[in-house]
């Protein structure tokens, strides 16, 4: 996903890769020359950003208020916009369902560029640390590396194997949620929607408990980076948290080598893989599975007790839990776009697209087009249409973990809805400023 952040802003000053010496003197000097590089680079795009988002580009305008808070207007106009519309962030755009749907499913859009490098500017062939932070494993990858990496951890995640977690999920968000009323006023985040999805994927890959604080803030760390990092001070506390996090997920595979159990991490260790390649796929499950359903949860509960009717519906009835997420999942998307790009040239909607090409499908604006869902910017429980959304995207990269994020969202809402029937906001609630997660921070909440 972060090699999706590939927003082309003017062809910035590119980063110098300065070779590591030994003179800890001319590594600070390095390291700062580095840093003014960074910096100057980050201002370039911010500036470039908030002028274009101005002058009414909408996919800067979704990282800007007021759209940053409501997406509305946006969605409508790159739905009544050309597909594909030319974004003067220099990708291409697609927002309506069906592109979207046929951007994700054609194999002949990549996820790579030809050079290998990242999407929207590559540093000399290799991964850009700024529009892609941290080494996504697979999920950056085209077959038939993706193909090879995703069967390694593809049956860990089937609906089969997944609903055997539903009395851990039940246990651990029954005891969130109890703590959480007991409090009365609560941030839903901190309280619920960050520590469920923590815990969960901590007990599958088999974090052992002492460590799962570090876990939980490594990836709250790594996850706010994935859509691309702000400024130099940041990219450095990433750098540090993924270090961190890799440094404890070696130990582990190393241990469970030795020692195995029947987690997913044993499951890895005893693979012929190589080790660095095998760390970057545990960490893609926590960094893929993690501020993604919590921001579900977020969503879910700020759109339906701001309504007010559904959230009363789902307290008289949490059965209707698998539709309130369905629904939340179309309503407001957690992943707001993919990106794909061509090697040769390929048609899509009224364009031809050249190698190399960025194509934004923008999977949030997609729930909202009219030709498939009745009165979009309604949430309604009871839309027939609720289930075709692209939230979890399409084709080879569809989500993995869409079976045990669906889960985790049904068992915490149903268990919300049922201890706190007139659960509200309160004032407080801040948005994350980011174009890749549409997520709230903080959602402070009265039972
Ligand atoms: C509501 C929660 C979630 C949402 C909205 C979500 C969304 C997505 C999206 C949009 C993609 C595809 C990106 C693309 O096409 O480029 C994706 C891929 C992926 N997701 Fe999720 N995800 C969620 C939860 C999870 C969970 C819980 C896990 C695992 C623990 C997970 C693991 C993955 C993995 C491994 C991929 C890469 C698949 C591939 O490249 O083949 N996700 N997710």
């Amino acid at each position: 996903m972060a090699s999706t952040l590939a927003l082309n802003v003017r062809k910035p000053p590119t980063i110098t890769r300065l070779p590591r010496r030994p003179d800890p003197r001319q590594d600070r000097v390095m390291d700062l020359r580095r840093d003014v590089a960074l910096g100057a680079r980050l201002a370039v795009m911010r500036a470039g950003g908030l002028a274009m988002a101005a002058a009414g580009d909408p996919v800067l305008r979704l990282l800007h208020r007021p759209w940053i808070d409501d997406p509305t207007s946006v969605h409508r106009q790159l739905l009544q916009g050309p597909q594909p519309y030319a974004s003067r962030t220099g990708v291409l755009v697609v927002a309506t369902h069906a592109l979207c749907r046929d951007l994700v499913r054609d194999r002949r859009f990549l996820v790579r560029p030809r050079d290998g490098g990242s999407l929207g500017g590559s540093v000399a062939g290799a991964r850009d640390p700024l529009l892609e932070p941290v080494d996504l494993s697979f999920l950056g990858m085209d077959p038939p590396e993706h193909t090879r990496l995703r069967r390694l951890v593809g049956g860990w995640f089937t609906p089969a194997r997944v609903e055997a977690y539903e009395p851990l999920v039940v246990r651990l968000a029954e005891r969130l949620v109890d703590d959480a009323v007991r409090r009365e006023r609560f941030d839903l985040v901190a309280a619920v929607a960050t520590p469920l999805p923590v815990a969960v994927i901590a007990e599958l890959l088999g974090v052992p408990d002492e460590h799962a604080a570090s876990f939980a803030r490594w990836g709250r760390s790594v996850g706010a980076g994935l859509g691309g990092v702000r400024s130099a001070r940041a990219l450095h506390r990433l750098d540090a948290a993924v270090g961190e996090l890799r440094g404890l997920l070696g130990d582990l595979l190393a241990r469970r080598r030795h020692d195995p159990s029947d987690d997913l991490l044993s499951h890895l260790a005893a693979q012929d893989a190589d080790v660095e390649e095998t760390i970057s796929l545990a960490a893609l499950l926590l960094l893929a599975g993690f501020e993604t359903t919590s921001t579900l949860l977020g969503n879910a509960v700020a759109a339906m007790t701001d309504a007010r009717e559904p959230w009363a519906r789902l307290a008289a009835d949490p059965a209707r839990a698998a539709d309130a997420v369905e629904e939340s999942l179309r309503f407001d998307a957690p992943i707001r776009f993919t990106a794909r790009t061509p090697h040769e040239t390929v048609s899509l909607g009224e364009r031809d697209v050249a190698p190399d090409t960025v194509v934004l499908a923008m999977l949030g604006a997609a729930g909202h087009d009219p030709a498939v869902h009745a009165d979009p910017d309604v949430f309604d429980l009871d839309r027939p249409t609720r289930g075709e959304h692209l939230a979890f995207s399409g084709g080879i990269h569809y989500c993995l973990g869409a079976p045990l994020a669906r889960l985790e969202a049904r068992v915490a809402l149903a268990a919300l809805a049922e201890r706190m029937p007139t659960l509200h906001r309160t004032r407080g609630a801040v948005r994350r400023r980011s174009l890749l997660l549409r997520s709230y921070l903080r959602l402070p909440v009265a039972a």
